[in-house]
């Protein structure tokens, strides 16, 4: 089972998880409580985390991290909500703030 360490609120978790998990439901579900997150969908960027290890694991940012972070991703910025654990994980949800971009308005002619 991959092993995922979070750094979070100034502690650090250290847990095994099921291969393919998802932290978010893991967190909503109580198994990982410390974990920070909100809509679960890639909408509210509050599960903002930093890869610290285990990148190479992930698959590649999908279009709501894009959308959402922008180039933060070269930065090792992921939506977490949006991750599919496979591998060991570190990460870190410390010092993050992330603002969500704003609608583009439509210009209609
Ligand atoms: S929980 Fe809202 S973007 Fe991940």
């Amino acid at each position: 089972m991959p092993k995922v360490i979070i750094h979070v609120d100034g502690t650090t978790v250290e847990q095994e998880v099921k291969e393919n998990a998802n932290l978010v439901v893991l967190a909503a579900t109580r198994q990982l409580p410390k974990l920070k997150y909100g809509c679960g969908m890639g909408r509210c960027t509050k599960c903002t985390c930093v890869v610290i290890n285990g990148a190479e694991n992930l698959a590649s940012p999908n279009w709501k991290e894009e959308k959402m972070l922008g180039d933060k991703i070269q930065k090792g910025y992921r939506l977490t909500c949006q991750l599919t654990i496979k591998e060991d994980l570190e990460i870190s949800q410390e010092n993050i703030s992330i603002q969500v971009p704003k609608k583009q308005s439509v210009i209609q002619h």
